[in-house]
């Protein structure tokens, strides 16, 4: 296929920019169209990106005989009606995170656009960090032996005007959940794709300080499929917000990194040190602090899924297993109880 792949954008707001900058800057691909229901929103967006047409009703974009690609923006607990009508248009999906906040409406998605034929991305940018990929790779080649501890820490400090400056925010139905599922999920996602599954979850979540319905603060102990043991601590309450922090260990060796790259490598009988890495961007105590690096490279990967006809690189089965253990998470905290993941 030589034309470009062309992209919409439904929601146009925080997130909204970097997948803009990513498609308008990537020669594979071209935004066609943006959508809003604030339509002067929308309008103002479109101006700024150079986009021809907007929209403020998603159903009359997804008729347009000129998009391939749908980029789903829109506050969390909207993103599986969006993705739904997407794939009944016949159009791919690239939808950020998290896929959806409940399992039925993961569920409905996924099928409908399997059902579809048409592909379903999940954005995780956090993945293409080379920190993680390295570790990932150190813990698939075997170097560590047996895995015994893979923590997570996500501490984040939102203020109390973050939760006001859009209505869904901090809500049940629309973010699904607070420090775990809105922020924490890239880590508990990027702590499950080095580590491997999660078998078991024991959780207290709480609303320690902000003035929200979800939890501001969470910690969990997770027993995963491989036999280790792990902690996730996530909050977006404590002034500041710290680097997130990853801390894998086994028999024969750690590695510990945050934001600004490896604090440890470290192998039995081995004089290897730590791969450079360049530093991220950090969003601990600032939501719009993103590097663009991670969009564009999930922006690319689409388009090039669509022309060679594969999976993405986060594709949506993949994509909802943070949601999945965090609800499980969630679950453990209301009931007290040990929950037992699928
Ligand atoms: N990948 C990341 O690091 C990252 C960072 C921030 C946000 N996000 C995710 O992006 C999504 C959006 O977050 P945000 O911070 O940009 O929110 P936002 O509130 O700034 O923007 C959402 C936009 O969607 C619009 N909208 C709501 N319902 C709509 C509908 N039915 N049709 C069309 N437009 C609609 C709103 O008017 C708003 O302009 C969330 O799911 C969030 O979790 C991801």
């Amino acid at each position: 296929m030589s034309r470009k792949i062309r992209f919409a954008i439904v929601g146009t707001g925080v997130i909204a920019p970097l997948h803009a900058k990513s498609i308008i800057n990537n020669p594979l691909t071209e935004l066609v169209a943006v959508c809003d229901i604030l339509v002067d929103k929308a309008q103002k967006f479109a101006d700024e990106y150079g986009v021809e047409h907007v929209y403020k009703d998603y159903h009359e974009m997804f008729k347009r005989d000129d998009i391939d690609v749908v980029s789903v923006c829109t506050p969390s607990g909207i993103h599986g009606e969006v993705a739904i009508a997407a794939a009944e248009a016949g159009l791919h999906v690239l939808c950020e995170k998290p896929l959806e906040i409940t399992k039925d409406k993961l569920t409905a998605m996924i099928d409908a656009c399997r059902n579809h034929g048409v592909k379903l991305g999940g954005v995780f940018q956090r993945r293409t960090l080379p920190a993680a990929i390295k570790t990932r790779e150190a813990i698939q080649s075997g170097k560590f032996g047996k895995m015994v501890l893979g923590d997570a820490y996500l501490k984040y400090y939102r203020s109390p005007e973050y939760y006001k400056s859009a209505g869904w925010r901090g809500t049940w139905e629309l973010d699904g959940g607070g420090a775990l599922m809105n922020q924490g999920i890239h880590g508990i996602d990027l702590i499950q794709w080095m580590m491997g599954e999660v078998h078991s979850v024991v959780a207290r979540c709480g609303t320690l300080v902000r003035d929200i319905e979800v939890e501001d603060t969470a910690v969990a102990l997770l027993k995963y499929k491989n036999g280790a043991y792990g902690v996730i601590q996530g909050t977006t309450s404590v002034y500041p917000g710290q680097d997130t922090r990853f801390e894998l260990h086994g028999e024969n060796g750690s590695i510990i990194f945050d934001d600004n790259g490896f604090k440890t490598w470290k192998f039995l009988n081995s004089e290897e040190t730590a791969p450079s890495v360049e530093a991220e961007k950090s969003a601990a105590s600032d939501p719009q602090n993103l590097s663009l690096g991670g969009h564009y490279i999930l922006v690319d990967d689409m388009a090039k899924a669509i022309l060679e006809d594969r999976e993405p690189m986060v594709p949506g089965e993949d994509a909802r297993v943070a949601v999945d253990l965090l609800l499980a998470i969630y679950e453990s905290s209301r009931t007290g109880k040990e929950v037992v993941l699928k």
